[in-house]
């Protein structure tokens, strides 16, 4: 597959054309940025962990009967997806309160929650991203009341997957977020990525932070975690 020019740079990936207009490569970066930009780093190798680690969730979910963007893995830092117009929503499912979700209304950070909360973040930069509400998304236009019934079905679908999965590995999914896209046929599928940059990762008994918190909030071992993490999902050590 040709990489061709560069259609789309993030703070973590970059887009390239192929030479087929239905597919995209996704290129990893080790690029990390926190509080809307303002907070610039690197983590060695994080490209290549995530790029493994968003791909290992994708194959899973596809097992399991959930549609993604992935065709597959080209080499340690780029894959190939289906090309799709990304839906301008962040949705956030989570299930022990953290981050903004504590902060907002007041709840003790690890609190769990007695079922799992999904969220709506609209994805402008220059509002900021910030939470909408079911009829904000109708009002705006950015997906018809069927297709958020389906963002949220699965939504929680994915969730439920992944908890399970994870806590067999001993690992709280505290929360995570996800981004979806229609294809050229219209149909909604996952797209992004599903790695420690987009997840709150807690070991369930020490409860130790094993994701992009611990850039975030400078606790040191930012490396260490997404190796750990690397580990406990794949079964094997990062090289
Ligand atoms: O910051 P907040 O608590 O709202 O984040 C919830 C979850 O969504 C976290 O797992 C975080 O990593 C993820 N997130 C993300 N990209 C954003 C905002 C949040 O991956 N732009």
């Amino acid at each position: 597959m040709k990489k061709k020019e560069m259609i789309y740079e993030g703070k973590a990936k970059q887009i390239f054309k192929t030479d087929k207009n239905d597919q995209v490569i996704v290129h990893f970066k080790d690029d990390a940025t926190a509080f809307d930009g303002q907070k610039k780093g690197q983590i060695a190798e994080k490209g290549m962990i995530n790029n493994k680690i968003s791909n290992f969730f994708f194959k899973l979910l596809e097992e399991k009967g959930i549609k993604t963007h992935l065709i597959e893995e080209l080499n340690e830092r780029d894959s190939l997806v289906k090309k799709v117009d990304i839906i301008p929503l962040e949705v956030v499912m989570r299930n022990v309160a953290a981050g903004s979700l504590a902060k907002r209304i007041g709840l003790e950070e690890g609190t769990p929650l007695k079922q799992p909360v999904i969220e709506f973040y609209y994805k402008d930069d220059d509002l900021g991203d910030p939470l909408i509400n079911v009829s904000h998304i109708e009002l705006l236009g950015l997906a018809g009341r069927e297709e958020l019934e389906r963002l949220i079905a699965l939504g929680h679908k994915i969730n439920d997957i992944l908890v399970k999965f994870l806590k067999e590995r001993n690992v709280d999914l505290v929360d995570f977020k996800l981004e979806f896209g229609k294809t050229a046929e219209g149909e909604i599928i996952l797209a992004d990525e599903i790695t420690p940059d987009t997840c709150r990762f807690w070991d369930s008994e020490t409860k130790e932070k094993l994701d992009k918190d611990r850039f975030r909030r400078d606790l040191g071992d930012v490396e260490e975690a997404y190796h750990e993490m690397y580990k406990r999902i794949t079964g094997q050590d990062w090289k």
